[in-house]
């Protein structure tokens, strides 16, 4: 089951605060996912973004300077100081409207503001644990407004062939040592959603070099 093994917030935090500006040499599987999320993601009509585990700010620095409404306003929070610093320096040139701010780990969402128009999570469900994946969809649907896009992109199972065996290795080794990958294993986001709450508006499996992303967009109900 995915998630039996833990991740903790502090094992993340600890890991992550090492990782740091190491995580942008993850686009040779990530990069194509983030393409298909911006081609789904309608961010040219959101005034207000949140995205959650942000990072090094590669995907804001990417929405902000091509994708966003010049008046849009983003917010990224991350549990890791390295990374909330990396980012920043990142956002720097967006400064009036983009803030950053270190997470706890948990999800107290709308202490950051209500009627986000987008939630964004990239490679971010897949090291939480099923306890706080819960939580996270719980949150973001609480400070999404009504027709607000849930944005996620995130490893999950294989369709066949090299990506499933790439799927199976990597449940294998994070079933070992999840610290190994990052926290990280393949899960379907779509297996969490409450059908009551969200709509599906896309979701495709993305593979590039052989590691296969879940890309997911759902409205909030
Ligand atoms: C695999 S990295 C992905 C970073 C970025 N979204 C990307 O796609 O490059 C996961 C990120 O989530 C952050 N993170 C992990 N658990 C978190 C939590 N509970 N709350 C906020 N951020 C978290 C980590 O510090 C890290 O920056």
């Amino acid at each position: 089951m995915p998630g039996s093994v833990s991740f903790s917030h502090e094992d993340a935090r600890r890991y992550y605060d090492w990782f740091g500006a190491k995580q942008d040499t993850q686009g040779f599987y990530e990069n194509a996912a983030l393409g298909a999320l911006i081609e789904n993601g309608a961010f040219c009509d959101a005034q207000a973004v949140l995205e959650i585990g942000c990072g090094t700010g590669k995907f804001a620095a990417r929405l902000l300077s091509d994708h966003l409404p010049a008046s849009a306003r983003y917010v990224g929070l991350d549990i890791s100081g390295t990374m909330v610093a990396l980012a920043k320096e990142r956002l720097e040139p967006w400064a009036d409207r983009a803030e950053i701010h270190r997470s706890d780990g948990g999800f107290d969402l709308p202490a950051f503001g209500m009627s986000f128009d987008r939630v964004v999570f990239t490679y971010v469900f897949d090291l939480l644990s099923v306890e706080d994946i819960s939580k996270a969809l719980s949150a973001t649907h609480s400070v999404l407004r009504t027709g607000g896009w849930l944005c996620s992109a995130g490893l999950t199972r294989g369709t066949g062939g090299l990506s499933s065996i790439t799927s199976a290795a990597w449940t294998w080794v994070h079933g070992i040592k999840p610290s190994l990958v990052g926290g990280c294993r393949p899960l379907a986001l779509t297996d969490f959603l409450d059908k009551s709450r969200w709509r599906v508006v896309h979701r495709e499996v993305v593979v590039s070099a052989t590691v296969p992303s879940e890309v997911l967009v759902a409205e909030a109900l």
